[in-house]
């Protein structure tokens, strides 16, 4: 999958970009503020995904203007497609002439990995941010696990909503019955996919932490189950989640939402055996989310069988000469389009093209 060509207009700052894209290597540079997240971030709503710095529309037009326009020709599925984007009160994408229910339809016809200043949270932030990686990722592998993840938490709030009527009294306990049923359904089906996932993601992130790390550290990830019973080899998830959903009933009643399922579940991640969230350096906790999403990358292109567009925004600072030099071979296998305020470093790969970014507007050099 690569992109053939981009272009923006009243995207945030963006006037009239267009970018035709190399194959392998684009490197866009220019001062603060200019404009390349910018770049990253229109390329990257293609997916159908959430920005990964907002979920409101009105910030991703521009302050004087009531719309946004992008447009995107890319490859995949062996022919040339091209999506267009406008962004007004609403999101609304017409792929290859035909109009998108909503921009979720887009997911897993174009593909990316973006690693942003915000994928650091991956590491240190909370459990949520851990499963929202996992979330998007499997997304954009298995367009079906993001309708039943939206089922789930659907049939959560409902739930949530049920327990407090519980609470006031207007309701028996027992009305839950019908909810936990779907629940642990729904549940079992997040938690097998997600098993899977990291299983995968967890041999391709060790060897390339290893990489970046010139083999002197180890990482390691692990699924780790929140409120619910660790489940382990053949027992039937949804039997476990049924179970712990009636055996919390009580205590949920007391907090007013459901604690058990894979809403609160999360991402152990550790550097030498030790938990990265609280020892980890910060080299170190970026080198991790590298490695994390590079491993979703790899994941991605090995599942879907076509290799996803790599989008690297301010990757390199804070990392040393050696990992630096190990990323940048170890992008070799996809389209990336990276950004950087200094292209010095970048510009000992020949194969590629640089961009630079002025004001909004981009012009390669
Ligand atoms: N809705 C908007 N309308 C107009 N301008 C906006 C809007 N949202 C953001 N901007 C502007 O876009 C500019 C570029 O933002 P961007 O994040 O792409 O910069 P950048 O080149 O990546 O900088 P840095 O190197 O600091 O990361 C900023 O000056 C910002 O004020
Ligand atoms: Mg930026």
């Amino acid at each position: 999958m690569n992109v053939i060509s981009h272009s923006a207009d009243s995207f945030r700052n963006l006037k009239d970009t267009h970018i035709e894209a190399h194959p392998s290597m684009n490197i866009i540079f220019g001062e603060n503020g200019q404009g390349k997240t910018n770049i990253i971030e229109s390329i990257w709503l293609f997916t159908g995904c959430y920005s990964f710095r907002t979920h409101k529309n009105n910030e991703l037009v521009c302050d004087t203007e009531e719309e946004a326009r992008a447009k995107l020709r890319f490859f995949a599925s062996e022919r040339e497609q091209t999506a267009e984007m406008k962004i007004g009160k609403t999101k609304d994408i017409v792929l290859n002439g035909v109009a998108c229910e909503s921009p979720r339809a887009m997911m897993g016809r174009f593909r990316a990995v973006v690693f942003s200043p915000s994928t650091l949270s991956v590491v240190k932030g909370s459990p949520g941010e851990r499963r929202r990686l996992i979330d998007v990722a499997l997304s954009l592998i298995k367009p079906n696990y993001a309708v039943i993840m939206s089922r789930y938490l659907r049939t959560l709030n409902q739930r949530n909503a049920l327990i407090k009527k519980i609470y006031e009294k207007q309701y028996d306990l027992n009305i839950l019955d019908t909810w936990d049923d779907a629940l642990a359904t729904l549940g079992a089906s997040i938690i097998d996919y997600r098993l899977g996932y990291i299983e995968s993601l967890r041999a391709k992130s060790a060897e390339i932490y290893s990489g970046i790390s010139s083999s002197k550290e180890s990482f390691d990830i692990r699924y780790s189950f929140g409120k619910t019973t660790e489940i382990n080899g053949d027992k039937d998830i949804r039997e476990i989640l049924l179970n712990e959903l009636h055996s919390t009933r009580e205590s949920d009643l007391k907090k007013l939402y459901t604690s058990a399922g894979p809403h609160s579940d999360d991402l152990n991640i550790t550097v030498n055996g030790r938990d990265a969230r609280i020892y980890a350096s910060q080299g170190q906790k970026r080198s991790g989310a590298l490695a994390l999403k590079l491993g979703e990358a790899s994941v991605m292109g090995e599942t879907t069988g076509e290799e996803p567009v790599v989008l690297l925004d301010d990757v390199m600072s804070e990392l040393d000469e050696g990992r630096q030099k190990f990323i940048l071979n170890y992008l070799d296998s996809w389209q990336v389009f990276i950004t950087c305020c200094d292209p010095s470093t970048l510009m000992r790969s020949e194969n590629g093209k640089v961009f630079e970014v002025i004001g909004g507007t981009v012009s390669e050099r």
